[in-house]
């Protein structure tokens, strides 16, 4: 059984991962140890129970949007940068991929997100796609593009507690 939890730096030095993107197989190997202990990052793992090994992650970070970005996007330019959380890293492991295990961690991060919007303030949720597949991954479940940065896509906070108020997952 499949089972989104906290982060574990042990079930992560015992995982084999290999998600097909090296970038995001290191930083889960050598950088979310650190990054969680510091509570820079938070990472939430897909764990497969039976194995003992991790199936996938997706990490959190806070983020800015500059006021240009987000005035090309919305149409007026804020007198502010607009305060948005970073989906800044998801990742299934090659074995598992194909499996629904994207979607599950996607929707676990948003369902999580919605929550915590009511705690802390934020204005969107901002992904930054790898590659145009991975943003259609994405756009597939409601992210929408920034006007001028193809890969870069966001959801709306308002979006997000329309769509994932009542756990839909
Ligand atoms: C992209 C990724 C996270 C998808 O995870 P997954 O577990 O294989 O996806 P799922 O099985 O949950 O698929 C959910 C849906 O998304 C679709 N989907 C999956 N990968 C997709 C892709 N690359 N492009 C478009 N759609 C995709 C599936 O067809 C499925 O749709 P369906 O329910 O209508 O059949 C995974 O392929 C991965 O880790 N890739 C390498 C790392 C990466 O590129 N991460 C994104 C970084 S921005």
């Amino acid at each position: 059984m499949i089972i989104v939890r906290d982060f574990s730096r042990e079930l992560v030095k015992h995982s084999p991962f290999a998600s097909g993107e090296s970038s995001l197989d290191r930083w889960l190997k050598e950088q979310s140890g650190q990054q969680d202990r510091r509570n820079g990052v938070r990472t939430f793992l897909a764990a497969d129970e039976a194995a003992v090994r991790v199936a996938g992650y997706y990490s959190t970070v806070t983020y800015e949007l500059t006021p240009e970005d987000a005035g090309e996007t919305f149409g007026r330019i804020p007198r502010y940068p607009v305060p948005a959380v970073l989906l800044a890293r998801l990742a299934v492991d090659r074995s598992y991929q194909g499996s629904g295990i994207g979607r599950l961690l996607l929707f676990d991060a948003l369902a999580r997100l919605e929550r915590n919007s009511h705690d802390i303030g934020f204005e969107l949720v901002v992904v930054d796609a790898l590659h145009e597949d991975a943003a259609c991954f994405y756009l597939k479940y409601g992210f929408r593009r920034f006007l001028d940065h193809e890969l870069k896509l966001y959801m709306t906070t308002k979006d997000l507690r329309a769509t994932f108020a009542a756990d839909l997952t």
